[in-house]
């Protein structure tokens, strides 16, 4: 396969500097490369990109496709592909844990394969020591690159494929292409991407975060705080709509300091009213806002808008104001609980969802009983709950008194029982109501020739599953709750 001429390929034109123009010109090439790879095979050449982690990620990842699916490769399910990516997430240790495993895998599928090439990049390959780590137990990874640089993937993949086509000696065959940077306030538009789904799509609107709450590592992997322009983001959003997309989600780890830094700034507040007034958009969320920030202006623009769904979350992680504290949050018990009630006020159907830590260093039963207490307070509509852990480089790791595992797993437990409580009751309190949804998927297939079981999304984000048929994927329908049961629902379409 790698017997390639590189020269035919390899028009000696120089590859401009400026962005996105330069990924253009490796595309370019690249595209070439691929065809003539196809041609030796006799068949496309496939990708696969294994996704670990959050909507950052999963976003990040529709960008990798757009460029592989430019260059003429095609999707595969499975990981018997010609390049597998491995878009990894770091934000726990079990995280960093399970990738090591599925790398694994992955170089015993290389044996079977020599040619394939394996890719490794997002949050875990910010972090030094997991790259040590790559380069010293897996050195059969050919590229690994950032979350800053995924915009290079062409480039990067060139000099994978230039070091193999160069040289095709065995002890250079595995030249690993590594290609990390610490920050950057660069931020690329015009590239393609491939959108996993035809109805709803993810939009960033900024990346990085300043925020540096002591057990985070996400300010370490995904740098300072940058946001795009607010017209390339409303441009997206509008292209999208035109191309059929109905609902969007405006991402960013801190949406409410949106627009910080901009030479042309406005609100997190003002960028969704203007959202809210793009023709033909049906549904718009977003995620995730940091209490700290969240403005009057922004619950205002909610409770008048046509289109925001009544939802939010809003990660309070401890319900004790030392933790919160310690763990740099910038509020105490009594500002969240402030906060629930405006937008209450505002908005009485309002859904609630939030993240939670156990174990944060030196947390007592007491601390912990002031979670428990703010969570009965609240009534989350849901929750997820985290077992803390430890992030080396974080302020939180160096703190003494962790907590015994123990303790941390009863912990977690009872926690559990308070949230899946008022979830039932905040789910069970719309059971017989008639609500739109966003049809998402078929569940299973027509077996009496007409209809099928579709799963449809409510606005708070809890699915219903009813009967209908595949071409109302994409729509939103006026469907009655028929029963609740726990964390969904079974329901019916409205005639
Ligand atoms: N341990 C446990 N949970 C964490 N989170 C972030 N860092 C850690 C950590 N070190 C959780 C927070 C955050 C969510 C995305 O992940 O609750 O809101
Ligand atoms: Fe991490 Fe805090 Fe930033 Fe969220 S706001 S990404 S928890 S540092």
């Amino acid at each position: 396969m790698f017997d390639l001429n590189l020269d035919n390929i390899d028009t000696g034109l120089q590859a401009p500097e400026s962005e996105p123009h330069r990924q253009y010109h490796y595309m370019a090439k690249c595209r070439k490369l691929v065809a003539k790879l196809a041609a030796v095979k006799g068949r496309k050449l496939k990708y696969h990109v294994e996704t670990f982690g959050c909507q950052m990620n999963f976003k990040d990842s529709e960008k990798l496709e757009g460029v592989l699916e430019a260059i003429g490769f095609e999707a595969e399910e499975s990981e018997k592909a010609d390049i597998v990516i491995y878009n990894t997430c770091t934000v726990r240790e079990n995280a960093n844990t399970k990738v090591y495993g599925r790398i694994g895998y992955l170089g015993k599928l290389k044996k079977q394969n020599p040619d394939m090439l394996i890719a490794l990049c997002g949050c875990m390959m910010q972090e030094a020591v997991a790259v040590e780590k790559i380069k010293n137990s897996y050195r059969f990874v050919d590229l690994i690159f950032g979350t800053h640089n995924i915009y290079k993937l062409a480039e990067l993949l060139w000099k994978v494929y230039g070091n193999r086509l160069s040289d095709n000696r065995a002890e250079h065959r595995h030249r690993m292409v590594i290609d990390i940077w610490k920050d950057t306030d660069r931020i690329v538009e015009e590239l393609p991407s491939v959108l996993k789904y035809k109805f709803k799509a993810g939009v960033n609107i900024m990346f990085g975060c300043n925020n540096f709450c002591t057990y985070c590592i996400v300010p370490y992997v995904r740098g300072r705080e940058r946001s795009r322009k607010y017209a390339d983001i409303l441009k997206e959003i509008r292209d999208m709509v035109s191309n059929g997309i109905v609902e969007v989600m405006l991402l960013g780890q801190n949406v409410n300091s949106y627009g910080k830094g901009l030479e042309d700034p406005i609100s997190f507040a003002e960028l969704l009213k203007q959202a809210d007034s793009i023709d033909g958009i049906k549904r718009i969320r977003f995620m995730t806002s940091h209490p700290k920030d969240l403005s009057d202006e922004l619950i205002d623009v909610m409770a008048h808008s046509r289109h925001i769904c009544r939802h939010i979350h809003l990660p309070v992680q401890s319900g004790s104001d030392r933790i919160l504290k310690a763990m740099n949050r910038h509020y105490t018990a009594a500002d969240y609980m402030k906060l629930i009630g405006k937008l209450r006020d505002a908005m009485p159907d309002i859904a609630i969802t939030t993240d939670i830590i156990v174990g944060f260093p030196t947390e007592t039963e007491e601390d912990f009983s002031d979670t428990l207490k703010l969570c009965e307070e609240v009534g989350f509509d849901s929750a997820f709950t985290f077992i803390y852990s430890k992030r080396t480089g974080t302020p939180a790791a160096a703190m003494e008194e962790q907590v015994p595992d123990d303790v941390v797993k009863e912990r977690f437990d009872r926690l559990l029982e308070v949230i899946q409580r008022s979830s039932e009751k905040r789910a069970s309190s719309l059971a017989g109501k008639t609500v739109e949804v966003l049809v998402e998927e078929l569940d299973r297939e027509p077996n009496d020739g007409h209809s099928c079981m579709l799963t449809g999304r409510l606005e708070n984000n809890l699915l219903v599953h009813f009967k209908g048929c595949p071409d109302m994927i994409g729509k939103l329908l006026n469907v009655k709750l028929d029963e609740c049961r726990g964390f969904y629902f079974l329901g019916s379409i409205e005639e």
